[in-house]
Parts: structure tokens; C-alpha cells; sequence
């Protein structure tokens, strides 16, 4: 199978893969810098989504090129990383959430490959955001592995790139937000929408504002990602040794059931 790996912060590399070589994938939207290798059977494509030494804020990625990029290769199934604060004092830092639902409050992001006239307008059905198929992958691995997790959260997007203020954070908390970051969407929707199985497992780096009282920095995020770095491999390696050739889901029909609409990877 051809899988699509996306790391976020403090995932730049992935070391699990075989035969790695820099690849550029020009789209409509823009080019995508990604690593390709092997994993055993798989072709594997790695993406970090800020680009290599984090030059690229949450607010300006191309979110739209990078998953169009993976489209245009034929990946079938993204397994994304994520840095995510804390909104319950009971989800501690180091925790592995595999993420199951988003509350979205970002703004002014390219969210949509449907733009209307030519491209049509499609309404994508969202009510599982995440594939089921590789949450439970994940959620097994990850038990399997004996890391820290939860099975399930519901992540808040934020715009960034500041992080949020204790007010946020509690109106969050009200909202029924177990995890915050700036960075899943548009990019679930977009797989979404592209009819590629896709699945978070989100990285718990701090306790979010307020609820530490400790003021935040990128640098703590960074050195609990650093942390984590190889259980996340371990947990992707793992995962990709017991993925066969098709998942039974509805994610890669997920436009194609409900309009006429086809993907033309080819039309420029
Ligand atoms: N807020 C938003 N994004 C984040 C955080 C946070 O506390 N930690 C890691 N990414």
C-alpha cells in the first residue's frame, strides 16, 4: 500500500523508513517537499508539515498542496503526528490521544478543494472525521506497545501561531475539547475530502494555559516531542506491519457517493 506519513512538531524525519530520498510534487496548489522509502511493502511518503526546520506557522501552511501532493501519488492512507496542549488536568503530558472528533476555530484557511464552479461544491460528511480503521489500528498498537493513551479526544484547532489565553482555554474546556493544537485542520478535512484515510495520533506536550500555571514556549513542546520521538516510530512502524492492502471504510468514497464529482489528479 502507498501510505502518507505527516509529522508535525518535532517529527521531521522518519527513521523507520527504508531508502529514503527527497522528492519535490508539484500540484495545482502549490509544490510539496516530501521523503520517499520503503517499509517493508509499502512505499512510504514523509511530509513534515511546517517543512524541515520548521519554517512554515500553522496559519500559513499549504495545507491543500501537501494533501493534494499525496493524492496525486496514489497514498491511500495518512497516519499524521500532532503536539497538542492539554485541556483536563487528568490527560498528562506524555499522553498518546488518538483523536476522534475536532471543534474548529480557525480562520481565513484554504479548508476546501470544492471551491464551486468548475470544481464543484461538495458537502463531505464528517460525522467520523477520522477513519475508524486506523484509529484502531493506532488504539491497538499503542496498547500493544504499553504506551500511555487514550483511546479517544476531542481536539480544538486553533489559529496560532500564539498560543491561547486561560479564558480560551476554559471556554474550550466548556465545549467538551480534551486536546488543543493549530494544525489538524483543514488538513482531516482535506483527506477528507481527497478520499484518503487519515488518522491523528496526537502527542500531549504541556498542560494548556490556565491550567498550567506555568507560562508556555515552543521549547517545551519540543524537547517532550524530542521525548517522545521514538515511541511515535515504534508506534508507526508497528502500525504499518499489520496494515494489508485495502481498509474496509468509507473514507475513499466519501465524495464519490454523493456526487459526480471524480478526482482529476491529471488536469493541471
Ligand atoms: N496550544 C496550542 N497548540 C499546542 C499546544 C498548546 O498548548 N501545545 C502544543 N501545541
Amino acid at each position: 500500500m502507498k501510505v502518507g506519513i505527516i509529522g508535525g512538531t518535532g517529527l521531521y524525519k522518519a527513521g523507520i523508513i527504508d531508502n529514503l530520498e527527497e522528492k519535490n510534487v508539484i500540484t495545482k496548489f502549490g509544490d510539496a517537499n516530501l521523503m520517499q522509502g520503503k517499509f517493508g511493502e509499502h512505499q512510504v511518503y514523509f511530509l513534515n508539515r511546517h517543512g524541515m526546520g520548521h519554517k512554515v506557522p500553522p496559519h500559513l501552511i499549504n495545507y491543500r498542496a501537501n494533501i493534494y501532493a499525496l493524492k496525486q501519488l496514489e497514498v491511500e492512507m495518512i497516519i499524521a503526528t500532532a503536539a497538542v496542549g492539554s485541556l483536563k488536568k487528568d490527560i498528562v503530558p506524555g499522553t498518546l490521544v488518538i483523536l476522534d472528533q475536532f471543534i474548529d476555530f480557525t480562520s481565513g484557511r484554504e479548508h476546501t478543494f470544492f471551491t464551486g464552479q468548475s470544481n464543484g461544491v461538495v458537502h463531505v460528511d464528517l460525522t467520523e472525521p477520522y477513519c475508524p480503521n486506523i484509529r484502531k489500528l493506532l488504539v491497538e498498537t499503542a496498547k500493544e506497545a504499553e504506551l500511555t493513551m487514550r483511546e479517544k479526544g476531542t481536539y480544538v484547532c486553533t489559529q496560532g501561531p500564539r498560543f491561547e489565553t486561560p479564558a480560551e482555554i476554559t471556554m474550550f474546556t466548556g465545549l467538551g475539547g480534551d486536546v488543543v493544537g493549530m494544525t489538524n485542520v483543514p488538513e482531516v478535512i482535506l483527506a477528507r475530502e481527497a478520499e484518503i484515510c487519515y488518522g491523528t495520533v496526537a502527542v500531549v506536550t504541556n498542560y494548556a494555559a490556565g491550567i498550567s500555571t506555568a507560562n508556555l514556549s515552543h521549547k517545551e513542546v519540543l524537547q517532550v516531542m524530542a521525548d517522545n520521538e521514538g515511541n511515535l516510530e515504534q508506534l508507526i512502524g508497528n502500525l504499518l506491519k499489520k496494515i494489508g492492502n485495502k481498509t474496509q471504510c468509507f473514507c475513499d468514497r466519501s465524495v464519490s457517493s454523493q456526487s459526480k464529482l471524480s478526482w482529476g489528479i491529471n488536469d493541471g
